[in-house]
């Protein structure tokens, strides 16, 4: 393999020597096994590639302070494949099965888990395809589950510091009742349209609500914060939408949050109220929490000023959760399933 520069790594794809892969025929699950291969012996005719039969999750594995490994939350990300499964009528994968495929995926993959203090992390890459072939319009019934793990850097490059994203209404990422909730490849596809230009013009997109293009939904793959001040009190607001994914790490964050005495408020935002907070950001397991600097909307020339650099409460936040995943305080919520390794074998 070869030597990877753990500090240069940003959120690209590494190849990994072992994927881990179940089948699932005749209404059951076969046990997870990994393999070196990395191409799919896949009908032309897969409900994946007609009809879009697809969901995916993404999560990640820290090498601790301690030495030992912290798997973050996956239960959350199994529970929530699941019900991605459930939108697209596709087999779920059962919770222990999931678990048991990231734990092989990382025991065969370990020379991939970034060491402590590099800011580098394993990502797994968790995958869902319908593999019946199928010419009429409806579901299959054959699926197969993949995990494919990869070490990577940040999502926005650079440490911790700011984007800035532009205001989109002429791409709905999501419907008000459609798949938004779930992490299905549909939906990003679906986005290219707006996110491809922002990122040429060195920006993210910020979706609004599809049916009014009032309210802010989400930033392009992650979920928004905003921090307002009054009188002292902090409060930490996010966006209630039928078309957002429910994020792991913004649930995380509003435990944080509410522990440390804020206000937490899940409710719809007006774009406008972006005015009056004094932090924004986007935040999700690829770009943990990326302050953003300034929102800028095309339609009317306008720009909401942020900060020029990470904001004090979105830093502390920051702190706090990357200080869990990496075991340096104590994980009082039980987040992360840790597995020591010592002496080059997985104990668990
Ligand atoms: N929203 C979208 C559209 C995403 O793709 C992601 C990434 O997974 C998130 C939000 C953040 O979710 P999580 O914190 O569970 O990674
Ligand atoms: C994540 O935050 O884990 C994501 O999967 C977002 C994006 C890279 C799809």
């Amino acid at each position: 393999m070869k030597e990877i520069d753990w500090s240069k790594l940003g959120f690209h794809y590494t190849e990994p020597e072992y994927i881990v892969r179940a089948g699932y025929h005749n209404g059951a699950w076969e046990e997870p096994y990994a393999t070196k291969d990395k191409f799919l012996h896949l009908h032309v005719s897969a409900t994946c590639l007609q009809y879009g039969q697809e969901a995916f999750e993404g999560l990640k594995a820290f090498r601790g302070v301690d030495g030992k490994i912290r798997i973050f939350r996956w239960r959350e990300n199994a529970k929530r494949m699941a019900q991605s499964a459930k939108g697209l009528y596709m087999a779920s994968v059962p919770e222990e099965l999931f678990g048991k495929a990231i734990r092989l995926a990382l025991k065969k993959n370990i020379k991939l888990l970034p060491p402590y203090g590099t800011g580098a992390t394993l990502y797994f890459r968790p995958l869902l395809i319908g593999t019946t072939p199928r010419l009429g319009v409806g579901p299959g019934k054959d699926f197969e589950f993949i995990v494919i793990p990869s070490p990577i850097g940040p999502y926005y490059p650079g440490k911790f510091h700011c984007t800035t994203f532009i205001v989109n209404r002429h791409v709905d990422r999501a419907a008000p009742l459609g798949t938004g909730q779930f992490k299905v490849g549909g939906n990003y596809a679906s986005s290219f349209r707006a996110t491809e230009p922002a990122h040429a013009q060195g920006m993210d997109c910020l979706f609004l609500d599809a049916r009014h293009h009032r309210y802010i939904d989400e930033c392009s793959a992650a979920n928004f914060i905003g921090i307002k001040e009054n009188n002292g009190q902090i409060e930490y607001l996010t966006p209630r939408s039928t078309a957002i994914l429910p994020s792991i790490t913004n649930n995380s964050l509003m435990t944080l949050a509410k522990e440390k005495g804020f206000k937490v408020t899940r409710r719809r935002i007006r774009l406008e109220e972006l005015e009056q907070m004094s932090e924004a950001a986007a935040c999700g397991t690829a770009c943990v929490i990326s302050p953003i600097d300034k929102v800028f909307d095309p339609e009317n020339n306008r720009i909401y000023p942020l900060t020029d650099n990470p904001g004090p409460i979105l830093t502390e936040l920051y702190h706090a959760l990357k200080d869990i995943q990496y075991g340096r305080t104590e994980d009082r919520h039980g987040w992360c399933e840790v597995i020591e390794y010592e002496n080059k074998k997985m104990k668990n």
